[in-house]
């Protein structure tokens, strides 16, 4: 929060007329993503864009406080919840604007280096085989999935709203924390 509010202060002062509101969101979290959403929608706010982009990768094997392990918890568990919570609010605004409504998830390339036979749809909380870097894109393979079949529904709904993945690039940023291999090839830009 100490951050967000940071941010927002920096934005305000570049930007006095900015209206910003910051709320607390803890991915990892089933019960924080629910009491997110229900405090979102108690502020009546309009909802057209929704940026999936929190993120962690190649931690050490953890299990979050639902039990699930963490990466896929965090990078896809939580996003899916939070958009399936928010979706109602983004059809409404949709319809109230006659503005495309937009949601994307940020995926990673790492998708392409999952475990062998995909996601481990029966072994997500397994400690035993787990690959950290695996794991990691799992759950980016997990985004993509989302946005693809979100988007398959929605478009067979007549519902306006357009659901993508993307990946951005290569950025050193403190999401390499686990990483100290990758972190040493960037030493002066993190
Ligand atoms: N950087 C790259 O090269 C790269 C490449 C491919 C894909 N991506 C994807 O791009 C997205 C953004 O990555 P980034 O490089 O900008 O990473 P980043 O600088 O580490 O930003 C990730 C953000 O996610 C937040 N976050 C982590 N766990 C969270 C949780 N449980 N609940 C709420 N927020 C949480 C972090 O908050 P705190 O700061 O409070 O921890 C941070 O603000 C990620 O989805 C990543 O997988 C990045």
């Amino acid at each position: 929060m100490k951050a967000a509010n940071e941010a927002k202060n920096k934005i305000v002062r570049e930007n006095p007329r900015a209206r910003i509101d910051v709320l607390e969101l803890d991915l990892c979290s089933t019960n924080s993503v629910r009491s997110f959403a229900d405090n979102f929608i108690a502020l009546h706010l309009p909802l057209n864009i929704l940026i999936n982009n929190a993120g962690i990768m190649f931690c050490p094997f953890q299990l979050s406080q639902d039990g699930i392990e963490v990466q896929f918890a965090t990078n896809h568990i939580g996003h899916f919840l939070l958009t399936n919570l928010l979706l109602d609010t983004m059809k409404n605004t949709v319809k109230a604007t006659g503005i495309q409504g937009r949601v994307v998830n940020l995926s990673s390339i790492a998708h392409n280096y999952c475990y062998k036979k995909g996601i481990r749809f029966h072994k997500i909380n397994d400690k035993q085989g787990y690959s950290e870097k695996r794991a990691y894109g799992q759950s980016k393979l997990a985004n993509i999935l989302h946005a693809n079949e979100l988007s398959r529904r929605l478009q067979a709904e007549g519902v306006n709203i357009t659901v993508n993945s993307v990946h951005p690039g290569l950025i050193m940023t403190p999401l390499f924390r686990h990483s100290a291999a990758l972190m040493s090839m960037f030493p002066d830009n993190h």
